[in-house]
């Protein structure tokens, strides 16, 4: 995710920004910049580190902006780093988050230079016109803020005007009351050396900072947000105080989600959007797609294929990387191979795409890195926009590429001439409803804890489930294994009866899948053989169907096909509450790597 940091008050400015960048750079970037403000507007932006930028010796400046970038529009360039300017270079602008209309905004503002390929830049622009009608920077920005869609932490300042604006939007941005000035900043951590007064902005907010004061406004009246004392250390803030990233990145799902689909979906046209060079005539000609991924975006994969398969009639297989062949009758023209990878680096992926390309078979990269490898050689690259993701087990990226590969199903449904509108609206409705539900999972966190302190004495673990459960009990079992280190296996619920079950006794806690999209009746048959033999089950289940036939049972809301990626986020929660219990190094497993490039 990117990092934010404003500055406004009695010191000198860049040190401050630059400290603070410093302190961001944890969230992971390619880019960095920051602009200074007075009477003019004077910009340092580039790819590479901090320490990179060519800044003066002698800024004298009390008021900027700066920004550590990880790409999601358009790629790690100094062009592309932020701030972000108007035509006149008077306004500046730095933005967390993702601007879901900016294509048509960027075609409205045909008259105006762009310098940038990012979504960031028309906020620039936009400001720039509204200043041509007023000298008040807020008004300004506020009234831009009505026309652009999406997610967004704003920093924005323009020559000539004393103060620095904030807004946010499903992005969170915090406001430092310091002693000799005040900040803006995407989390704490930048601030702590500083202040440790805080105020949280809201959805909605539009806030004025001077050096002395600052006042938030939300639909057009002043508001107060309450300051609050932070008593983090500068190690708990990086991790938003939670104490591994991989909790936080668990908690940080719904954002991630809306991130994922700003933009890309209309549900009521049960339409998708992704700037997809593949044209409609070579998706409908596909005999078949195949999905090459490892680890979690393996399991992202066999989801992925489901959802393929139920809205696109297209055949989809779905091979672990390293094992990948392209496989006899696979014509050129006719075949498209997609990899996905969160990293956009694991070797094994890589060479699965490039085996592809030499045999002229297109290919489709989907992954969370923009620049990466596998986004740079694949004929076209999807990203999934969850931000960084840094504790070594995936979460939040897995939660983002399913709900892609949703998105691609029902583009390629519709390009080949098979949407059903009715089912793809439904589906459209669902993902928007996703990061609803995965928040009411997560905030039922603290029952989760107790079953994991229960639980975490089990010899091994079970995870079953049918369809589309049956890749969230393959990713349920990888989650608590890579940090747990407890013996854990996923099956179709269908196979326990086929060998696993001679392994279950009462020492064998059994994770089932009993959500729509998972064929739940069947699947509730297998809890009862496990439970028949002792075993302790823990269902999560389908809101509509009730959990009380369950001795353990946790609610999954109602949404169709999509219900096990919400029961998912109750597997990771699991995993990581086993692990904590045991004391594991969870954010950095032994044996395991964030990003294996080695084949
Ligand atoms: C490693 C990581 C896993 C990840 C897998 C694939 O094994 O530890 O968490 O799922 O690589 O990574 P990718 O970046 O290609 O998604």
């Amino acid at each position: 995710m990117c990092g934010i940091i404003g500055y406004i008050g009695e010191a000198v400015a860049q040190p401050r920004l630059v400290s603070g960048l410093q302190n961001l750079e944890y969230r992971g970037y390619d880019s960095a910049g920051i602009a200074l403000v007075d009477d003019d507007l004077a910009v340092f932006k580039r790819t590479g580190l901090i320490g990179d930028l060519a800044l003066p010796e002698d800024s004298d400046q009390t008021c900027g902006i700066g920004h550590t970038r990880w790409s999601t529009h358009g790629k790690p360039t100094d062009a592309n780093a932020h701030p972000h300017t108007d035509c006149s270079g008077r306004v500046a602008v730095v933005h967390n988050g993702i601007i879901g209309n900016y294509d048509d905004l960027r075609t409205e503002l045909s008259e105006h230079t762009f310098r940038s390929e990012t979504d960031t830049e028309v906020v620039a622009h936009l400001v720039e016109e509204q200043l041509a009608t007023t000298d008040d920077l807020r008004a300004a920005v506020a009234a831009v803020l009505d026309r652009i869609e999406g997610s967004y932490a704003l920093g924005v300042v323009a020559a000539g005007y004393d103060g620095i604006v904030a807004a946010r939007q499903n992005s969170p941005l915090v406001v430092g009351h310091g002693g000799d000035g005040t900040f803006i900043a995407s989390d704490v951590t930048p601030l702590l050396e500083h202040t440790r007064e805080v105020s949280y902005l809201e959805d909605g907010d539009v806030a004025l900072l001077t050096g002395t004061e600052v006042t938030v406004w939300n639909d057009g009246a002043v508001v107060e947000r309450p300051t609050q004392t932070i008593q983090w250390d500068a190690d708990a803030a990086e991790k938003g105080g939670y104490a591994h990233y991989m909790l936080k990145e668990i908690h940080e799902q719904p954002q991630a989600l809306r991130q994922a689909i700003a933009g890309r979906l209309d549900p009521v046209e049960g339409s998708v959007d992704l700037d997809l060079s593949l044209s409609p005539a070579f998706l409908s000609g596909l005999d078949e797609i195949q999905l090459v991924a490892c680890g979690t975006s393996y399991h992202a994969c066999l989801y992925g294929k489901q959802l393929l398969e139920l809205l696109a009639d297209v055949r989809v297989t779905v091979e672990v990387a390293s094992e990948y062949t392209v496989g006899r009758g696979r014509t050129p023209g006719r075949t498209l191979v997609v990899g996905v990878s969160q990293s956009g680096e694991t070797a094994d992926t890589l060479r699965a795409l490039r085996m592809a390309d030499r045999t002229g078979i297109r290919t489709l990269g989907v992954t969370n890195t923009v620049g990466s490898t596998i986004a740079r050689e694949c004929d076209d690259a999807l990203y999934i926009q969850a931000g960084p993701e840094i504790g070594v087990a995936a979460t939040k990226t897995f939660a983002s590429q399913v709900v892609t590969l949703a998105l691609l199903s029902v583009a390629v449904a519709d390009a080949r001439g098979e949407l059903d509108p009715s089912q793809a609206r439904t589906l459209l409705e669902h993902v928007e409803a996703l990061p609803g539900a995965v928040q009411q999972v997560l905030d039922r966190e603290s029952a989760v804890i107790e079953l994991a302190e229960a639980y975490a004495g089990g010899d091994a673990f079970f995870f079953i489930g049918r369809r589309m459960g049956c890749p969230v009990a393959l990713e349920g079992a990888l989650k608590l294994k890579e940090i747990s280190y407890d013996h854990a296996e996923g099956f179709p619920a269908g196979e326990l009866k086929h060998g696993p079950l001679a392994l279950v006794t009462e020492g064998t806690p059994v994770l089932a899948v009993v959500t729509d999209g998972a064929r739940p009746e069947e699947t509730h048959n297998n809890v009862k053989e496990v439970q028949s033999r002792g075993a302790p089950v823990i269902a999560l289940v389908s809101e509509a169907a009730g959990v009380e036939e369950f001795e353990v049972g946790f609610p999954v809301p109602a949404l169709g096909v999509l219900e096990p990626l919400v029961a998912n986020v109750y597997l990771q929660l699991f995993a990581y509450h086993v692990a904590n219990v045991k004391e594991r190094p969870i954010d950095k497993p032994r044996n395991l790597a964030k990003s294996v490039t080695v084949e």
